[in-house]
């Protein structure tokens, strides 16, 4: 008798033991090529490609190589509609929360961007180049890879990378912060911001105070950057 509730609380112990992993089984590799539980929770592949690459032509980012916790920080914000997007709010609803983790975990797996070790000539001002490498601190704007690190191949898990983007994204993004002006039904037009989840507003910022050639510019000149295979060299730190 005594024998047998130590068992039956044995068990208990190893089922309390056990339910956390279970639930953390969601398996990231299956939802990019399957989607998840919930089917509103499309393919991740459908959009950011086989490779996790994105899809240039259609300004899909890519997801390869970015840190675990700035895509689930990503998913979080559509959902709460902190960033806005008609097509991510319903996907980033429909997935779990270990759905995301796992998710995230996969793709973070995947290897990151890398641009080739080139020394830079120095940039002319007013192009996107001056911009990246030197700001506007007349208008508070720090050069990009201040933040976003040398060749904008990202810094830690909260500046994400912007090599490796195509221009048509990183183009979208810096408007989405910046805003436009939207008439809504008849009324006076207002400012209409859809992403509104940067820390500090960091980006908010300086988005608002690049005109619409600069954000242009500065997104041509950081997907012209492009991916190389060579390994990263700290030596560019240096020369960029
Ligand atoms: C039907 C197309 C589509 C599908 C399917 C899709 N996405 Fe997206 N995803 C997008 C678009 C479009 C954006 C850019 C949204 C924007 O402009 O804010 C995006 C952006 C993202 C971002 C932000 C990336 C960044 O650099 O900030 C993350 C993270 C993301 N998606 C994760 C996922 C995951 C995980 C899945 C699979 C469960 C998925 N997406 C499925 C279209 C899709
Ligand atoms: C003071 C730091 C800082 C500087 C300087 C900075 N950024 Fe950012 N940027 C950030 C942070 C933080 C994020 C991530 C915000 C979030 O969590 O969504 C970000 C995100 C972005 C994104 C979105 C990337 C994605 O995958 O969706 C783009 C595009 C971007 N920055 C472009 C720029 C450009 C262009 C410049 C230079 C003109 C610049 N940033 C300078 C901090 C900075």
């Amino acid at each position: 008798m005594h024998k047998s509730i130590i068992n039956r609380f044995g068990l208990l112990f190893l089922m309390a033991l056990l339910s956390p992993l279970a639930a953390l089984a969601a398996d990231g590799e299956a939802i990019m090529v399957h989607g998840a539980a919930n089917p509103q929770a499309m393919p991740c592949i459908t959009c950011h490609g086989a490779d996790g690459m994105g899809m240039a032509a259609a300004g899909f980012p890519r997801l390869a190589g970015l840190p675990a916790p700035y895509i689930v920080k990503q998913l979080g914000d559509f959902r709460s509609a902190a960033r806005q997007n008609p097509i991510m709010e319903p996907i980033a609803k429909a997935l779990t929360d270990d759905e995301i983790a796992a998710v995230a975990r996969a793709y973070a797996a995947r290897p990151p961007v890398n641009v080739t070790a080139t020394a830079v000539d120095r940039p002319v001002r007013g192009t996107g180049a001056w911009l990246a490498l030197r700001g506007a601190w007349e208008r508070n704007i720090p050069e990009c890879t201040l933040c976003h690190g040398p060749g904008g191949i990202g810094v830690g898990e909260s500046f994400p990378p912007l090599a490796g983007q195509s221009a048509m994204y990183l183009e979208a993004q810096l408007k989405a912060w910046k805003g436009s002006m939207v008439e809504v039904k008849g009324k006076r037009k207002s400012l209409i911001i859809t992403r509104r989840n940067d820390p500090n507003n960091l980006m908010q910022h300086i988005a608002a105070d690049l005109s619409d050639a600069e954000i242009k510019a500065v997104a041509e000149y950081f997907f012209s950057l492009g991916d190389s295979s060579e390994p990263f060299n700290e030596s560019q730190r240096r020369l960029r």
